[in-house]
């Protein structure tokens, strides 16, 4: 038989091997997980409620999902519904081809746990790949070739995200009470832009396994986009854990690690996970937009003073990221850089 990166996609077996067993205490536990939630819908395209400078209702509105949730869906983004469904299509093409390109790195992502027999890798019910993007320059080069229309619909759509990239972080700049520009400047010239496509096959126990494990992202925010009618996106919300369920022509928007420290702790960085369901396979695309690895991040001076000690050290974002790779367990690499209250 032809190997392909992408096992599960193409061949998804009826029954859980050992493999991808989660010990007892490391599994999902769905039946605590609230049926329903309230995630907040932000509709950008609300103009009576913004005029683009200081603050807005729209602007409230983003800066207490960001406060309560650090993530929330956005409707009327500008993303034409056309573009978003042909990048799905052409994502999914991906994981069919048996033309596998080098420029579409697979990753299987697995979990560290502690067996009978030790330390052993149990391996989630995913299958992901990823690769860079860009907002402005032609970086088709590093895009798959496979199916033909990959690069073309892809270098608009990142286009487009690009946009939503700088009008995002523009609004939340202000809803700190910063300039429009300020956390875009603070995470840095030539931020590190890639994205991870996702794919989670039906599952046949979803109790037994988890799609994605419970991770904060790395960068600023993340853009994700998700197929409609299948769930699987979960936050922690006062130590519960909450569905996202798919909103139509929406993009689920979530903030991530710099964030949390750019604002010294005002807005939060959402820790969150993907779970497998038994009927549908589930799609979803996620844009990041990083600092390099040169990037200086601590909390923004315009947001500390006697009332408002800063929260974190200063560090490189390659310092993060070696904490990141030393992780163990449960801890959140920010804390490492906590400082005392
Ligand atoms: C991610 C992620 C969630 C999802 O790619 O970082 O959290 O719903 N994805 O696939
Ligand atoms: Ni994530």
């Amino acid at each position: 038989m032809e190997m392909t990166p992408f096992q599960l996609a193409n061949n998804t077996p009826l029954s859980l091997s050992p493999n991808f067993v989660l010990p007892v205490n490391k599994r999902p536990n769905l039946l605590n997980v609230l049926p329903s939630a309230s995630i907040p819908i932000i509709d950008l395209n609300d103009n009576n409620i913004d005029d683009g400078q200081g603050p807005s209702p729209l602007v409230s509105k983003i800066s207490q999902a960001c406060e309560e949730y650090g993530l929330f869906h956005i409707i009327n983004h500008g993303v034409p519904k056309e573009l978003c469904q042909k990048t799905l299509s052409v994502v999914r093409a991906q994981y069919v081809t048996k033309d596998h390109t080098k420029q579409a790195k697979a990753l299987n992502y697995y979990q560290k746990v502690q067996k009978y027999e030790g330390i052993e890798k149990v391996k989630m019910w995913s299958e992901t790949f990823s690769h860079p993007w860009h907002h402005t320059e032609d970086f088709t080069h590093l895009l798959p070739t496979n199916p033909p229309q990959y690069r073309e619909v892809f270098a608009e759509y990142a286009r487009k995200i690009g946009e939503l990239f700088d009008r995002l972080l523009s609004l939340i700049s202000r809803g700190l009470g910063l300039e429009n520009d300020c956390l875009k400047r603070r995470i840095g010239e030539r931020p590190r832009l890639n994205c991870q496509a996702n794919y989670y096959p039906p599952c046949p126990d979803p109790e037994l396994t988890i799609g994605l494990p419970e991770h904060n992202d790395l960068g600023s925010i993340a853009v994700l986009l998700q197929v409609e009618g299948v769930t699987g996106l979960q936050v922690i919300k006062d130590g519960k854990w909450l569905p996202v369920d798919p909103v139509p022509n929406a993009f689920v928007i979530n903030l991530a690690d710099q964030i949390q420290v750019l604002s010294n702790g005002k807005f939060q960085s959402v820790r969150h996970r993907a779970v497998t369901n038994k009927l549908l396979p589930r799609l979803s695309l996620g844009m990041f937009y990083n600092p390099n690895y040169d990037t200086v991040i601590g909390p923004i001076e315009d947001l500390i003073d006697e009332e408002h000690p800063p929260k974190y050290r200063k560090y490189s974002f390659k310092e993060y990221m070696e904490v990141f790779y030393r992780q163990e367990g449960k801890r959140r690499v920010i804390e490492a850089f906590e400082l005392p209250p």
